[in-house]
This record gives structure tokens, C-alpha cells and sequence, in this order.
């Protein structure tokens, strides 16, 4: 059935330090989904933010000497600053301190006890604090270090309120035969180490600390970082808010909810996350996308180990369409990727410079110089790039709406070295010598518009260069939609630029 709604959404992160490529990974894509899906008509909701509780937020604060506030205000604003460098078109930034978001957590709280769902306890087990997470005996080395972050777990043993997760052992397998998680391969994860293999009860109070959501049964108890931060997803939307309007929008059967995650957060998203929608009577997302990690000399990406690469160098040295670029077209979902300046360069150069950017450049050249900027004829809509293009479009719209990006951006640069080696076998040039001048104008109709095509389904990425380019090509960016690409009713203005628009690195 095909929704009307479209809600995306990133983790929402840990102001306990900067952002790095990782997370601009993470939110690049998801706002390239927005992107992608308001072309294709949707009524769009995307929502990133930061996760401001907890031991490590407290930890940080303590060690800079200021109230864990304060410290994590100065952070969140340089989340934004990130956001508008790389054009990250969200409709709201959550803090998990925003009092709406305080209020409703409790509200869900008392909700899931009143249900019985949470009832109170104690438990003893290892913790991890950088992760926040309690770790499986499978989680950690004989050094007690985490097998994610390397951190060493500590000992935990308090008094606490449990989420009755072993109720919903049937309901998890249920949703694990489905595909809500994607890739495949981390669902037989998650349901042997995790799901079949003695399903815990979650501790979801702390009593040892107090920076945190207080809940209303028992004031010695503060909220689980993870389920306060989890439910940001709804209380975004204003769950238990009074208004609950968005929510009925976006998250209702009507909608596409599509949640983007890194790989070590999958437990929490696919396991604790369905539980407790499940709990308050809520449906479940249509997808959760797990995607691999940027590694840094083999070893993840991460603040608390240190290896980063900051996003605002990288902005600053290639612009945001080129960091854009590279983490839609080289970092496919479903594996671990790499993120090294050498890579960079080299994609930027054989994608944007000599395939896409050569391309507007010459076809723009051609048409200055033999036509004075201005062709008289529309392209041939069955000549044999338009219906390379006709071909393309699909293609790149299956793989988009398997959120597979990568493979959806490669489907687009296919076409683009298509239109480049045509015109190396076509020899416009020869064209003009010969006096074939309407085959030479036909000819450039056509690949202009095989461009527009190009430039139109690179637009969620190439967000800053996306009006210079068709711009350059003659076209009115305004008037370019999925409906008339593949028509005569784009009107083409005279071409008065062959700058270039993606210089080749050096
Ligand atoms: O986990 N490669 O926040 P966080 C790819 N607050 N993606 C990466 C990455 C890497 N090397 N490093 C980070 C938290 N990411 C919680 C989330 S949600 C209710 C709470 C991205 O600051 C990726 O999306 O540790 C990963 O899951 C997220 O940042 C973790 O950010
Ligand atoms: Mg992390």
C-alpha cells in the first residue's frame, strides 16, 4: 500500500563531546530520505536531536566542573551548527531536557507501571557507561571490556524498576519474521544472542545518581537513560502531550516510519523500542535500518576512542555537497565502510569532477558555442538515452524506496557515464564540421535533458549545487518534478555559463 506520510528518524545523540563523521553519516542519509520522499510527494516529518541524561552526561559534566545543563547546552548547539553547515533540513531537534519531552516520559512511565508492565525490583549485572547499556555475559572479555566500545563494564546492584521485556518474547518473534530490520543478517543476531536466549527483563530506574527524568511513583528513582531517550521518537510528535495531532499524522497506519540506526544500537531499537510501543499500544516502525560503521584505522569511528575525523574540516576543505556525496555514494548500509581523505578524493574525482561535473561542463560549452546557448528543438523521448534515462529513473526509485541509496546514487552515475561516452562516439563536433547541424541540435537536446534527469535525482544530495547545475543546462530549477522530467515541459532559457562546477581535485 502506498502512504501518503513519511517519518524518518535519526539516534538521537550524546552531547558528551563533537559529532564526527559517524553521526553526519547517519543524518545525512536520513535527510536525503526526506529529501527524496517529498519529491515523490509525501508529507514528510524528520526528526534528529540529543539524548541528554544519564551516568556519562553526569561523568563529563562532573569533570568539567559545571552543572550537566550547562555543559550539554554549549554541546547541542554545536549539533545545530553541524546541521545547518550540511544542510540538514529537520522539523524538530529534540533535547530529551525539553520539558514536553520530561513530561510525557513520565507520563509513559506511570502508563507502562499502571499496565503492570513495570513493576519494581532489583537487579545486579555488568554496566556499561559509555555505552549506557547492561551487558550479556557474550558482551564482554574476560578483562571485562566491552566488545563494543572497549570500555571496562562496572558492577552494578541496585534497587530498580523492571520492563516486563520476557512477556514479549512471542511478540518479538513475531516481529522478527517480518523484515522491520534490515540488513537481514543482524535479525539472526539479535534473535540468538538476545531474543531466543534468555530474554531479560530491563532495569529502567537508577537510584545512585540524579541527572535524569524523575518518575512520579517513588522520588528516589530517575528514568533509564534508554527509555527516556527512546521514546523522543513519540513524544517528538507530542505523545501524552495534550496535542497529540502530529502523532495521529505520523505515527498512524497511514505513515511510512523509517528509523535509522547504527549497528550498536540495534538491540535497543528492534528489541526494548517494539516492547514498549507495544506496551502503550502503539504500532511498530515499517523499518529499521541498521547500518554498518565508518571505521577509522579498523577500529569504529568513536568520541570515546577518539580516532575522529571532524565533519566541519571536511565541509570547510571540499564544501557540504562533496561530504554529502560520499557517505549517500561510498558507504552502502549494510557493511562497515571507510572514511580516509585518499578515498575522498578519489571518489570526488572520478564521480563529480570527471563523470558528472565534465558533463554539464562540455554539454554547456557545446551548446554555447554551436548554438549560442539556445536549441530549438526538445529532446527525442524514445531516442535511446532518454530511454536509458526513462530506465534510470525507475531504478533509482526502486532502490531509493528500499532505502538503498548507494545503489540508487551508482544507478544515476551509470547514466551519467552513458551520456559522456556517447558524446565521445557521437563526435558532435565532427557533427558540426560535416554541417549535420539538426542531428547536432537533436543530439544535444537530448543529452540535456539526459542531465536534467541526472542533476534531478542527485538533488536530495547535491542540495547547495543542485540549482547551479540545471541552472547551467538552461532549466528553471523551480519547474523540475518527477512528473514532467520525461516531457517537453521543461522550458529551456538560453545558456550563458560553461563554468565548472565540481573543479578536479589536485
Ligand atoms: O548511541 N559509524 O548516541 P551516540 C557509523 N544516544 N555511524 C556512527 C559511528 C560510526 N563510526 N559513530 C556514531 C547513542 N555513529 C544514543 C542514541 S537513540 C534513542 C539514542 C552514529 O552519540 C550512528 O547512528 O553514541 C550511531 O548509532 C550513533 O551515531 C550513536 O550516537
Ligand atoms: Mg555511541
Amino acid at each position: 500500500m502506498k502512504k501518503n506520510n513519511f517519518y524518518v528518524t535519526t539516534p538521537i545523540y550524546y552531547p558528551s563531546g563533537n559529532l564526527h563523521i559517524g553521526h553526519a553519516y547517519t543524518t545525512t542519509l536520513a535527510d536525503i530520505l526526506a529529501r527524496y520522499k517529498k519529491e515523490m510527494g509525501y508529507n514528510v516529518f524528520f526528526l534528529t536531536g540529543s539524548d541528554e541524561h544519564g551516568l556519562k552526561i553526569q561523568q563529563k559534566a562532573e569533570a568539567q566542573g559545571v552543572e550537566p545543563k550547562v555543559f550539554v547546552d554549549g554541546i547541542v548547539e554545536t549539533f545545530k551548527n553541524l546541521w545547518k553547515l550540511l544542510d540538514i533540513d529537520y522539523d524538530r531537534f529534540i533535547r530529551t531536557t525539553d520539558q514536553d519531552h520530561v513530561d510525557a516520559v513520565q507520563k509513559i512511565f506511570t502508563d507502562l507501571y499502571e499496565k503492570d508492565l513495570i513493576y519494581p525490583s532489583s537487579y545486579q549485572g555488568k554496566y556499561c557507561v559509555s555505552c549506557e547499556e547492561f551487558l550479556t555475559r557474550a558482551q564482554y572479555d574476560d578483562d571485562f571490556k566491552h566488545n563494543v566500545c572497549g570500555n571496562v563494564a562496572i558492577d552494578f546492584e541496585e534497587e530498580t524498576y523492571m520492563l516486563k521485556v520476557s512477556a514479549f518474547k512471542d511478540f518479538l518473534v513475531k516481529l522478527f519474521a517480518t523484515d522491520f530490520l534490515i540488513p537481514e543478517a543482524r535479525k539472526n543476531e539479535m534473535l540468538n544472542n538476545f531474543i531466543l536466549n534468555n530474554l531479560e527483563d530491563l532495569s529502567v530506574t537508577r537510584v545512585s545518581f540524579d541527572w535524569g527524568i524523575k518518575i512520579k511513583e517513588n522520588d528516589k528513582h530517575i528514568i533509564y537513560v534508554w527509555l527516556d531517550a527512546l521514546s523522543n521518537y513519540i513524544t517528538a510528535l507530542g505523545y501524552k502531550s495534550g496535542d497529540e495531532s502530529l502523532l495521529q499524522k505520523f505515527w498512524s497506519d497511514e505513515t511510512e516510519i523509517v528509523q535509522l540506526v547504527g549497528k550498536e544500537i540495534t538491540r535497543f531499537h528492534s528489541i526494548y523500542w517494539p516492547v514498549i510501543l507495544n506496551g502503550l499500544g502503539l504500532r511498530t516502525p515499517d523499518k529499521l535500518l541498521s547500518h554498518g560503521w565508518i571505521l577509522n584505522r579498523d577500529t569504529k569511528m568513536s568520541k570515546s576512542i577518539g580516532n575522529v575525523v571532524n565533519p566541519i574540516d571536511v565541509i570547510n576543505t571540499y564544501g557540504s555537497d562533496a561530504l554529502r556525496f560520499y557517505v549517500a555514494h561510498n558507504l552502502p548500509t549494510d557493511r562497515d565502510g571507510n572514511f580516509t581523505d585518499d578515498l575522498f578524493r578519489e571518489s570526488f574525482n572520478i564521480n563529480l569532477a570527471n563523470n558528472v561535473g565534465n558533463l554539464l561542463s562540455r554539454t554547456s560549452n557545446m551548446i554555447m558555442k554551436y548554438f549560442d546557448g539556445s536549441l530549438s528543438v526538445n529532446a527525442d523521448l524514445n531516442s535511446e538515452i532518454m530511454l536509458s534515462a526513462k530506465k534510470t529513473i525507475k531504478n533509482y526509485q526502486a532502490k531509493m524506496d528500499k532505502y538503498n541509496i548507494s545503489e540508487a546514487v551508482m544507478e544515476v552515475l551509470k547514466l551519467g557515464q552513458e551520456c559522456n561516452k556517447l558524446i565521445e562516439d557521437t563526435r558532435p563536433w565532427d557533427l558540426e564540421k560535416e554541417g549535420k547541424i539538426k542531428e547536432l541540435e537533436l543530439f544535444l537536446a537530448n543529452i540535456r535533458q539526459a542531465i536534467i534527469v541526472i542533476c534531478y535525482l542527485l538533488k536530495p544530495v547535491l542540495v547547495k549545487n543542485y540549482t547551479r547545475m540545471v541552472t547551467q543546462m538552461g532549466a528553471n530549477a523551480n519547474k523540475i518534478k518527477f512528473e514532467n522530467l520525461l516531457s517537453d515541459e521543461i522550458d529551456f532559457a538560453k545558456i550563458v555559463t560553461k563554468e565548472i562546477i565540481f573543479e578536479r581535485l589536485k
